[in-house]
């Protein structure tokens, strides 16, 4: 009989890794169908980068296990390829704000907020070997560095087997060739039900890159996976910043007809902005895709609660105490001072607004899934609103998710503060 359980894991010496993560009886097939077929009870959560508050570093393994642990079934991610082909985990084109490559090698560590420090490229690093970015230690976005290090992808993998973690990834491709390799690396990998992690990964793809089946389905990886039988999930990313380079819809409707397009991710900052039509057309009962989601804009590497607290030196930069102004969102912007997103949104929008940063605005679209960095907030906000009927996401045979792990997460945190 099926028990929920805390795994405890085992104490490595060369990289500590504790695994302390609750799994959710979910089947990674309910959550690839739940993105799509729209359901109207049930909103789709991705945490962006995983959980990554509180001493948590984004796209860690702590990210994902608090992730698991607060009941959510996706988490979006971002993929490098390092000199030597390897697939880290991060997100910026540069090493600095998320590692200590500063500290590791004597220079200035970096400081996002006012762009001085070291801060290389990821692609100009070797992965493995002396100097390689797997001596990288993780930092938190409040700048602290902990014990924990930068991961690649089949490392991510691995470790959501022995967690035995039922999630499903977003893969968000930072850059276009390390793609394929991350195909042919995950082709062998399952979680631990023993679903292909080409099957619960999803390739989540800027349109602009392959614009049509045709393209996309030509690639040898691609072909591979036909031979193969695996079903890849697929999603084409839709976005104002594309208008006058392709015909997105066109494109849209092509991928919609295929058996690997599950969802299409539509960016649309504002009702009849740019690229509303392709909304639309998941809304058409008669269309053959009928889901579409979008990513909740709060903000990027700074949260509000958190923010008194960083260990960055905002220098002369400060968040002021009201963020939400005119209906939109003050936000840090590497580099500069605070914007609003609406002063950053040009001609995305058709009246000057990125509603993405209102959780009401995202829901009345009808958008069916979401990335949040905020997840587990939403996922109580939606359970009461009823639209988290997470058992449609649980495995035949097992049990409903036992809300009570969820609260069991910051546990951890003490348990860092002993290393930090
Ligand atoms: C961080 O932890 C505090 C205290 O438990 C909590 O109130 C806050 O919501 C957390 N922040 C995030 C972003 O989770
Ligand atoms: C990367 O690894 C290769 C092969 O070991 C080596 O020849 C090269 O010097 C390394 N490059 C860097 C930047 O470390
Ligand atoms: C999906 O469609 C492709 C061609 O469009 C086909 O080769 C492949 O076998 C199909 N895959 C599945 C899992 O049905
Ligand atoms: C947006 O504005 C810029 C100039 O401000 C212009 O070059 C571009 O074509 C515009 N894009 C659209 C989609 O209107
Ligand atoms: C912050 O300081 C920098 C120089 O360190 C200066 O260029 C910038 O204008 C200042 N910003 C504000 C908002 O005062
Ligand atoms: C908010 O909108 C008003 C009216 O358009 C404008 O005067 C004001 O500058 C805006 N505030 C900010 C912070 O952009
Ligand atoms: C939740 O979904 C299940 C199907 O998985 C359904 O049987 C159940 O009635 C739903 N619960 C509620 C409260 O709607």
């Amino acid at each position: 009989m099926f028990t929920f359980s805390v795994l405890f894991g085992v104490m490595m010496p060369a990289h500590v890794v504790y695994v302390q993560a609750a799994r959710q009886p979910y089947d990674v097939h309910k959550i690839i169908d739940a993105f799509r077929t729209p359901n109207d009870d049930l909103k789709i959560l991705c945490a962006h980068r995983g959980l990554r508050w509180n001493g948590t570093a984004e796209n860690s393994r702590d990210s994902y296990f608090r992730a698991s642990e607060a009941d959510i079934e996706c988490i979006e991610t971002d993929i490098h390829l390092s000199l030597d082909g390897q697939l880290p985990m991060t997100h910026d084109h540069g090493l600095g704000r998320t590692t200590d490559i500063g500290e590791m090698t004597g220079q200035a560590a970096y400081n996002p907020y006012t762009a001085e420090g070291f801060n290389p490229k990821v692609g100009g690093y070797n992965f493995t070997g002396l100097g390689g970015i797997e001596q990288l230690r993780l930092r938190d976005e409040q700048g602290r560095v902990r014990d924990e290090y930068v991961p690649t992808l089949p490392q991510m993998i691995e470790s959501i087997f022995d967690s035995g973690m039922n999630v499903v990834l977003q893969l968000d491709f930072k850059d276009e060739t390390a793609i394929e390799p991350a195909y042919w690396a995950l082709k062998h990998l399952t979680n631990r039900a023993g679903v292909p992690a080409n099957e619960w990964c999803i390739y989540k793809l800027q349109s602009v890159w392959y614009q049509t089946p045709e393209v996309f389905e030509a690639l040898p990886w691609v072909q591979d996976a036909f031979r193969s039988g695996i079903k890849l999930a697929f999603i084409p990313v839709y976005d104002p910043e594309y208008v006058g380079i392709f015909d997105q819809m066109a494109s849209a409707k092509l991928f919609s007809q295929t058996n690997y397009t599950i969802s299409l991710e539509v960016e649309l900052r504002n009702v009849g902005g740019p690229i509303q039509d392709i909304l639309d057309y998941t809304r058409d009962k008669s269309s053959p895709i009928r889901t579409a989601g979008t990513f909740f804009a709060g903000g990027d590497f700074t949260f509000p609660n958190t923010d008194k607290l960083t260990f960055f030196d905002t220098a002369n930069y400060s968040l002021p105490a009201d963020l939400h102004v005119n209906n939109s969102l003050y936000t840090y912007v590497e580099n500069k001072a605070p914007m609003l997103l609406d002063a950053q949104v040009g001609n995305s929008s058709s009246d000057g607004h990125d509603y993405r940063s209102d959780f009401n605005w995202i829901i009345e679209q009808g958008y069916q899934w979401i990335i949040a960095d905020t997840a587990d907030g939403w996922h109580s906000r939606l359970e009461k609103q009823g639209l988290r009927n997470v058992s449609r996401l649980i495995a035949d045979g097992r049990r409903v998710v036992d809300g009570t792990l969820a609260k069991t997460w910051y546990k951890r945190s003490v348990w860092w503060s002993a290393f930090a």
